[in-house]
């Protein structure tokens, strides 16, 4: 059992802080919100997340986990401190690193011992100097004498609405440090992790990976700079299949059974969102244009991104003609289905734009009951009233509800019968089968079946 510190009690940090609890260790997280430590001390999550709910309640009541608004108890009470404040993207593009800085501080004041601190928020490449620096500066300008402090970088994996078990079940573990003793001590908090203790599925043991602390730096933002150009590769791939007259689910499919390509990240649609992505694009092809280097692909990667969000209102468009005055359902508004995540949203976008061009605009979602900024957007409690007299329907989230829906019930609520389906949930036939007029993103209407034979005679190319 490690005595852990957890800084900043967000999205990250409360993940993390729970995690570490529910393995053993005794974590006090500190955040500044006094609100927010009064509701998480008592049980209760500001957000939504599965199964991170119940992990919080039994820390609270094993005593592992505590929250405290004071950094002084924080820093005492921890050998070990993650950094999880938010790195919100600045209008540069590189992340805004104030909070950072100041929850640094405080620890540095604080820090009446050796300490390891471990960067968790995703940071630009090189923010481990400057940490050493800020901590080195603050401890400088104390009464105390100044005590060792390590940097390690340690870089979460996390996707929402399943961050408890990527937590728990990794694929990998990344430490990060110039100091061997240090990455020793943070790599010995994931023991009950690393030795499969807490895998759940069938899934091999996890790898540890030790790296300089750039790399680990670096790891974070390749890692999702590929899942996201994965995801725009196939959607490119799919505005070329419609305009071929290919299906691009067979071509995915297909391409995703080569085991160097893979399944995964290839379904097309309305492209991504989120918190991380986007932001963690930019950052790098930031960093890299500061340093020399035109960033082509992670470029080409956020553009394809952001045409397949005006493509819908191209598709509207294309089937409506003008939309001043038609009347758009937008069915889901979270950026991804089992989280009430807003940021960076494809459908957010996609309302905006269309209350630009003077449509009118009615959502629903699961979830989520209100976007800040857009007043013109209404949220219904109920995907069939989102729907009444609608021209058009657009699904923008897959939500498992929408897969279950009475698609005959919604088209009858409708006066039109477009049916944009952002996130290829429903086969073309299926919506002409309730009376809708289809619109994919590179799925063929009326799509022959794909022959698949288990041996083929002759060459393939
Ligand atoms: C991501 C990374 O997966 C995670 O490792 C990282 O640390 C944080 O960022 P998250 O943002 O929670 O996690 O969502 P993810 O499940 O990766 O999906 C991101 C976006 O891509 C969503 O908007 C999703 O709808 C979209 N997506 C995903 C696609 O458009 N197509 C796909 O094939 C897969």
């Amino acid at each position: 059992m490690r005595r852990v510190g957890v800084v900043g009690s967000g999205y990250v940090g409360t993940v993390v802080a729970a995690c570490f609890a529910d393995i053993g260790h005794s974590v006090v997280a500190l955040e500044m919100d006094e609100q927010k430590v009064e509701a998480l001390s008592s049980g209760l999550l500001p957000f939504h997340e599965p199964e991170l709910g119940e992990l919080l309640r039994s820390g609270l009541r094993s005593g592992n986990l505590r929250f405290t608004s004071h950094v002084d108890d924080a820093v005492a009470a921890s050998d070990v401190i993650f950094l999880c404040v938010g790195t919100p993207s600045a209008p540069s593009g590189r992340p805004d690193l104030s909070a950072l800085e100041a929850a640094l501080r405080g620890v540095a004041r604080a820090a009446d011992a050796p300490k390891v601190l471990v960067t968790k928020s995703t940071v630009p490449v090189g923010t481990g100097n400057w940490v050493a620096s800020v901590v080195d500066d603050e401890m400088a300008r104390r009464d105390d004498p100044p005590v060792p402090f390590s940097v390690v970088s340690n870089p979460e994996f996390l996707r929402e609405g399943l961050a408890v078990h990527d937590f728990l079940n990794p694929d990998r573990v990344v430490v990060g440090s110039d100091d061997p003793e240090a990455l020793d001590t943070v790599a010995s908090l994931y023991a009950p992790i690393l030795d499969g203790a807490t895998v759940r599925d069938d899934s091999d043991h996890p790898v540890l990976l030790r790296t300089a602390l750039c790399a680990a730096e670096m790891i974070k933002y390749a890692s999702n700079a590929f899942l996201a150009t994965k995801i725009s590769f196939a959607n490119e791939i799919a505005n070329i299949c419609e305009r071929v007259g290919a299906d691009v689910g067979d071509v995915t499919q297909a391409i995703g059974l080569d085991t160097r390509i893979g399944s995964k990240f290839l379904d097309a649609g309305v492209g991504w969102g989120g918190s991380c992505f986007g932001k963690d694009l930019s950052a790098l092809v930031t960093t890299a244009h500061e340093l020399g280097y035109d960033a082509t692909l992670l470029d080409a990667a956020v553009t394809v991104n952001r045409q397949q969000r005006t493509q819908v209102v191209e598709k509207l468009q294309r089937h409506l003609g003008a939309l001043l005055g038609r009347r758009v359902a937008l069915l889901g508004l979270a950026f991804k289905p089992g989280t009430d995540d807003i940021r960076d949203a494809p459908a957010v976008e996609i309302a905006r734009l269309l209350l630009e061009v003077g449509a009118s605009v009615r959502a629903h979602d699961p979830v989520v009951r209100a976007i800040p900024g857009l007043p013109g957007l209404v949220i219904d409690a109920d995907p069939y009233v989102a729907a009444s007299r609608a021209d058009a329907v657009v699904l923008v989230t897959e939500w498992p509800e929408y897969q279950v829906m009475d698609l005959d019930r919604l088209r009858d609520t409708m006066r039109g019968d477009l049916f944009v389906d952002g996130r290829n949930a429903f086969t073309p036939a299926h919506l002409r089968g309730a009376g809708f007029r289809p619109v994919s993103f590179g799925r063929l209407d009326h799509r022959a079946p794909v022959e698949r034979r288990s041996s083929m005679s002759g060459s393939q190319g």
